[in-house]
């Protein structure tokens, strides 16, 4: 038995449990995936516990991943970079910290929409946490250049300077992006939570690929997207499946068929 679970608060409305469970089916594994609800003050108390009663490992969200970033005592790059966790693996008695959101979002561009981000210009809306979740394998696809729109202009440039030696960069604020056309704009803001859309240039979107992290519902940045002639809009359910898939195969070695889960969660 492999025993895993999700930590978040709230949690109730997870969909991990149902994506891991179409994952242990189609690989024959022998999986215990549950939800676990802990205290805004306790994800370490909470954590321990799971891992004393034998957790393989478990996935991390809102609003735990910097504690689990600092409960885990080994990072991989990835998560390093995003200075966030949302996987962790209990190997040999070592916590050991991964971030597959990222990879998450670049294996639903690349397998499941066909995109190759070599040479492309991608906008990124917003500097906060998901965007320095995303960034690391973004740039490892060779862009020919990411450009950090964000409302606080600083938190752009700190995310450049952070990520200079993986690829080329560039951080401003929101009211400095231009009417020309990108490849792909992703929205990374949380604007969307609060049914935003930040006022910026709609010329950017025209023939663009428009992925929003969100997924769910039909969201202002995706209203946006389609006023502004983008040639193809996505939410973010592809990227959930796709970091849960990547999870998987970090705590079991197998890769899961993704293709069928999204079907079906789009059903
Ligand atoms: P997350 O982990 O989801 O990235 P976060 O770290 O709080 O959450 O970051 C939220 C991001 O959305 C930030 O880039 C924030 O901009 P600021 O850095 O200026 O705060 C952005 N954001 C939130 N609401 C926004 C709005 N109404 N318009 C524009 N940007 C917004």
């Amino acid at each position: 038995m492999i025993k895993l679970a999700v930590f978040g608060n709230p949690i109730e409305h997870s969909l991990s449990p149902d994506i891991h469970a179409q994952f242990a089916q189609q690989t024959g594994l022998t999986v215990e995936y549950k939800k676990i609800l802990a205290p805004i003050n306790g994800f370490s108390e909470s954590a321990n516990h799971f891992i004393n009663e034998g957790a393989s490992g478990f996935n991390v969200t809102v609003p735990f991943k910097l504690d689990a970033f600092n409960f885990a005592s080994k990072l991989t790059l990835n998560a390093k970079m995003a200075g966030a966790v949302n996987t962790i693996k209990i190997k040999d008695k070592v916590i050991i910290g991964e971030n597959t959101d990222g990879i998450g979002l670049v294996n639903d561009l690349v397998s499941n929409l066909k995109i190759d981000l070599k040479d492309k210009v991608v906008l990124i809306l917003g500097a906060g946490g998901a965007t320095q979740g995303i960034l690391l394998p973004i740039l490892e696809k060779s862009p020919k250049r990411v450009m950090i729109a964000n409302r606080t202009a600083s938190k752009a440039k700190k995310l450049q300077q952070d990520f200079l030696s993986y690829g080329k960069t560039c951080g401003f604020g929101l009211e400095k992006i231009k009417h020309d056309p990108v490849d792909i704009i992703i929205n990374a803001t949380s604007a969307s939570l609060d049914g935003k859309m930040p006022d910026i240039a709609g010329g950017c979107a025209n023939g663009a690929i428009c992925y929003d992290l969100m997924y769910g519902k039909q969201t202002p940045f995706m209203d946006w997207a389609k006023a502004n002639n983008a040639a193809m809009i996505v939410d973010g359910l592809g990227m959930l499946v796709e970091q849960a898939a990547s999870s998987f195969e970090f705590w079991t070695g197998k890769k899961p068929n993704t293709q069928p889960v999204i079907s079906n969660l789009r059903r």
